[in-house]
């Protein structure tokens, strides 16, 4: 079974590796990309896709920035670690992953003690991987935190994907949905198609067939009819970005589905790495919201479904205020309202080395 040994993103031979999330689930392809460039036109075009794991692909093109860096003193060695920080940046604006992932490579240079360069260059390749090895640590805490809230016997509904291919393996709110399940929890996973790229559909149904649990995939509009009709325990989403009160940036439809689960009583759930969490970022109202091609909302799979001459637009993601969430599953534990009481505490201890 694939997703229960491969890792999303990995090293090898100099190569940043990804698993080509655009051919699945008809074909299971590596991608392998050889420069920083390559690497930040994957994120853009999707071959990568998931905060997580966006931020950790991002993270090994510093490191192969620097590799192939002709720089023979730390100065000119940073110099070029900027430029692909800021090639990397680009790719994509909204989750945060992706900014935190390539300021912890920038920091983990300019504080190494390496003076020699080609040193510091294995460095931070070194320093990569453990981001890439923390991820899975990361999201198997989440998972534990977060089983602990699923009922011995549920239903949870689900929003575009967030398991093993959208970190480096195991998942945020899939991740939670997994470990439930391996706990022996009977499940059953309403899955929303997520339109327009259809992460639902395609991606968490597959991850979930593998994993074999049981799940249904829904339209994104039909998550009220299932609240209405049958008993839903929960919703599980996962987050590009979570500014400091709480306010949750994830793929776009996840407002539509807290606002359907709050007017059912259903609790709603997110589920992220702390690395997830902008603290500088006062409310979500400030999250910079990624607009995608039209085409992606009038042609599926390349055809074209909509009439000739009719206009689309395509935010990517929408925030989901504060006060629709029950509670955000980190890997230090469950944040409960209010959240900006909750995250600044959490971020205090942090910053203490308490946690
Ligand atoms: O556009 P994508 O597929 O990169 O978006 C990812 C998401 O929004 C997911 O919902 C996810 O929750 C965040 S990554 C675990």
């Amino acid at each position: 079974m694939i997703i229960t040994e491969t890792r999303t993103v990995f090293w090898e031979d100099g190569q940043v590796c990804l698993i080509d999330q655009r051919k699945l689930p008809e074909t299971f392809e590596i991608a392998r990309c050889s420069t920083h460039f390559e690497v930040a036109e994957a994120i853009q075009s999707m071959v990568v896709r998931g905060a997580p794991a966006i931020g950790i692909a991002a993270a090994f093109g510093m490191a192969q920035a620097a590799l192939h860096s002709a720089a023979t003193d730390r100065q000119a060695l940073y110099a070029d670690l900027m430029a692909a920080a800021e090639v990397l940046r680009k790719a994509r604006p909204t989750a945060a992953n992706l900014s935190w992932a390539v300021a912890q490579m920038l920091r983990y240079a300019e504080r190494s003690e390496h003076q020699d360069v080609t040193a510091l260059k294995q460095g931070l390749l070194a320093h990569a991987q453990r981001m890439a090895d923390d991820d899975v640590r990361i999201n198997k805490q989440i998972g534990a935190h977060g089983a602990a809230l699923v009922p011995e016997v549920a239903t949870i509904i689900h929003h575009c994907n967030t398991g093993s291919l959208a970190t480096v393996f195991w998942g945020t709110a899939l991740g939670v949905i997994r470990s439930a399940h391996m706990q022996g929890k009977r499940l059953h996973v309403l899955v929303d198609e997520t339109r327009p790229r259809l992460q639902g559909a395609k991606l968490t149904s597959w991850e979930l067939l593998q994993l074999g649990i049981p799940h249904t995939i829904i339209a994104d509009g039909a998550s009220g009819y299932f609240m209405r009709r049958r008993r839903v325990d929960l919703c599980l989403v996962g987050a590009d970005r979570i500014a400091a009160n709480g306010d949750v940036a994830n793929k776009i439809g996840t407002y539509n589905l807290a606002i359907v689960a709050r007017e059912h009583n259903v609790p709603f759930y997110v589920a992220a790495p702390w690395s997830t969490v902008d603290m500088s970022l006062a409310h979500g109202d400030l999250i910079e919201i990624e607009e995608r091609s039209a085409d992606e909302v009038t042609m599926i799979n390349g055809v074209r479904i909509a009439p000739d001459g009719a206009c689309a637009a395509n935010p990517a993601f929408d925030v989901t205020p504060h006060h629709y969430i029950s509670g955000i599953i980190t890997e230090y534990g469950v944040l409960r309202p209010p959240y900006t009481v909750s995250l600044a505490q959490l971020a205090a201890r942090i910053q203490e080395g308490k946690v």
